[in-house]
C-alpha cells in the first residue's frame, strides 16, 4: 500500500504533524536527514500508520502519486537543500509543501523554481507550536489553488477545528501563506509585550501578589480578553520552581530571544510605508531586554521619578488595566490586519481578511475570542480600511481609552517602560487626528531641502524661499 503523504524533518513539529496526519487516517511516510530523529519517532509509535524510511529515494517511491511531501525543516538553506535532493526523484504534478517559518520571498523563489519543473509548491504557515502541530494547528497555505486542492483534504483534516470549521483556508498565491504567518508572528510579539506590560503595572504599581495577578488573568480569560496568551500567562504566574518551590517566573532571566519572524514583519512594513509601530516596538523591547548587562549597570546610574506609595482603588485600577490591555490588543491587531490589507493590494495577494481572522480563532498562538468580531467586521465591510473604525471597535475604544490613558500616564509617571501600551495610544490618537503636525515636517523639509509641499487650499506643489 502506498503512503498517502510524506513528512521530511522529524523534529518535534515534524514528528507531531506526522502523528496528527496518521491520527486522521493517513498513511504517513517519514524521513529525516539523520536517522536518530526517525528512530526516536519510531520508538514513540503505538500502532499509528507512520512508516519510517532511511533513504530519501525509498521514501519518495513509497508515496502514491501525485506525491505530497510536507517539509518541516529549519527555514533557509536546509529547505533549499531538501528541495534540491527531491527534484530528481519527483514527477510533474507532485507537490512539495513547506510548513516551516520560511520567509515569503524565499518561498516565492522556490515556487518559481519548481513551477518550471511542473512540481507544485505550497508555502504553508503553521501556527500553534508543538501541541498545535499534534492536535490541530492553524494552517495558512499559499500557492496555486489547484495545487492546494490536492492537499486540502489532508490539511483541513489535521487543522484545528472551531465548531465545524477547520482553521485552514486557501490564503492566496505564491508566498502569501508564509506572509500571513509572518504577520501573525508580528501580532504575536505585540500581544505578548502588551501582556507583559499589563503584568508589570499590576505587580509594580498596584503592588499585587503573583497569585492575585494570576487570578486576574484567569478572570480576564473568561471575558472579552479570552485568548491563548492570556490563559497561559495565568498558568505561568502560578508555576513554582521545582527546586525551591518559589515562583518560577522570578528566576527566569529577562532577556527575550526571537527567531526572526517579528523582525521580518517590521522590515516589510517599513519597506512598504505601513505604520506597524506596536509590532516594531515589541521587537525593540526584545532587543532592549537583550542588553541585560548594560541595563543592570545603568540602573545604578540613571534615576527614575520620585515615587511615593500611592493608594489605589484596586478594583477600579485592575479594570483600567483590563481596558488598557484590550485596547492595546485591538490597536495591534488593527495594525496587523492593515498590513495584510495594504500588502494584499501592493503584491496582488487578494488576501481573504475575513477568513484569515476565522482561521486564527483556533490552533494558533494568537487565537482569541475577539477574532470572531474581527472576522465579522470584514464580513460586514470587506474593504474596511482599518479595524479601529469598525463600529464595534470604535464604540468599545471610545469607552476603553480612559483605561489606557490612565494606565499609561500613571505607569509612565511611576517610571515604567511601556513601549507597546504607549505606542498603541499614540497610534489610536494619531489615526483619529484629521489635521496632524506633519505640516511642520513639510515646511522644515522645504526650508532646508526645497523638497516642496502641498497646500490645503489649492492643488499643486509649492516651494517657499524661507530665509
Ligand atoms: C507559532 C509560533 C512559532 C514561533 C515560535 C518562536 O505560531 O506557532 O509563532 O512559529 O516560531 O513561537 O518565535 P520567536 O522565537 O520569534 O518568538
Amino acid at each position: 500500500m502506498f503512503n498517502t503523504i510524506g513528512v521530511i524533518g522529524l523534529g518535534v513539529m515534524g514528528s507531531n504533524i506526522a502523528l496528527n496526519m496518521a491520527s486522521k487516517g493517513e498513511r504517513v511516510a517519514v524521513y529525516n536527514y539523520t536517522r536518530d530523529l526517525t528512530d526516536r519517532l519510531v520508538q514513540k509509535l503505538d500502532g499509528q500508520s507512520v512508516n519510517p524510511y532511511y533513504e530519501l529515494q525509498d521514501f519518495v517511491q513509497s508515496l502514491e502519486t501525485p506525491r505530497k511531501i510536507f517539509l518541516m525543516v529549519t527555514a533557509g538553506k536546509p529547505v533549499d537543500s531538501v528541495i534540491h535532493s527531491l527534484i530528481p526523484l519527483l514527477e510533474k504534478g507532485d507537490v512539495i509543501m513547506d510548513g516551516g517559518n520560511s520567509h515569503y520571498n524565499e518561498t516565492e523563489q522556490r515556487y518559481d523554481q519548481l513551477k518550471e519543473k511542473g512540481i507544485g509548491y505550497l508555502g504553508i504557515g503553521i501556527s500553534g507550536g508543538e501541541v498545535g502541530a499534534l492536535k490541530g494547528p492553524s494552517i495558512m497555505p499559499g500557492g496555486d489553488q489547484d495545487v492546494y486542492e490536492k492537499a486540502a483534504p489532508i490539511l483541513t483534516k489535521i487543522a484545528a477545528q472551531v465548531g465545524d470549521d477547520p482553521c485552514c483556508v486557501y490564503i492566496g498565491p505564491k508566498g502569501s501563506g508564509h506572509f500571513v504567518k509572518m504577520v501573525h508572528n508580528g501580532i504575536e510579539y505585540a500581544d505578548m509585550q502588551l501582556i507583559a506590560e499589563a503584568y508589570t503595572f499590576l505587580r509594580d504599581t498596584l503592588r499585587l501578589p503573583l497569585n492575585e495577578i494570576a487570578d486576574i488573568f484567569e478572570e480576564w480569560n473568561q471575558g472579552e480578553l479570552k485568548s491563548y496568551l492570556i490563559e497561559i500567562t495565568a498558568e505561568i504566574l502560578r508555576k513554582k520552581d521545582e527546586r525551591t518551590d518559589a515562583p518560577l517566573i522570578d528566576v527566569i532571566l529577562d532577556k527575550a530571544g526571537q527567531k526572526g519572524t517579528g523582525k521580518w514583519t517590521s522590515m516589510q512594513a517599513i519597506d512598504n510605508g505601513i505604520p506597524s509601530s506596536i509590532i516594531t516596538e515589541s521587537l525593540f523591547a526584545r532587543y532592549l531586554s537583550a542588553l541585560k548587562d548594560e541595563r543592570v549597570a545603568a540602573e545604578q546610574i540613571l534615576s527614575g521619578p520620585e515615587t511615593e506609595k500611592k493608594h489605589f482603588d484596586k478594583n477600579l485600577w485592575i479594570d483600567y488595566v483590563r481596558q488598557a490591555l484590550y485596547m492595546g490588543k485591538v490597536c495591534a491587531y488593527a495594525q496587523g490586519f492593515a498590513q495584510y490589507k495594504m500588502t494584499s493590494e501592493l503584491y496582488g495577494y487578494d488576501l481573504p481578511l475575513k477568513d484569515i481572522a476565522l482561521i486564527f480563532r483556533g490552533g494558533c498562538i494568537i487565537r482569541a475570542e475577539f477574532l470572531n468580531i474581527i472576522s465579522e467586521a470584514f464580513q460586514e465591510q470587506p474593504d474596511l480600511p482599518n479595524l479601529l473604525i469598525a463600529p464595534y471597535f470604535s464604540e468599545k475604544l471610545k469607552a476603553y481609552q480612559t483605561g489606557l490613558r490612565k494606565v499609561v500616564c500613571e505607569g509612565i509617571n511611576a517610571g515604567i517602560s511601556f513601549p507597546c501600551l504607549s505606542t498603541a495610544l499614540s497610534y489610536y490618537d494619531g489615526y483619529r487626528t484629521g489635521r496632524s503636525n506633519a505640516n511642520i515636517l513639510q515646511a522644515q523639509r522645504d526650508y532646508f531641502g526645497a523638497h516642496t509641499y502641498e497646500r490645503t487650499d489649492m492643488d499643486g506643489f509649492f516651494h517657499t524661499e524661507w530665509s
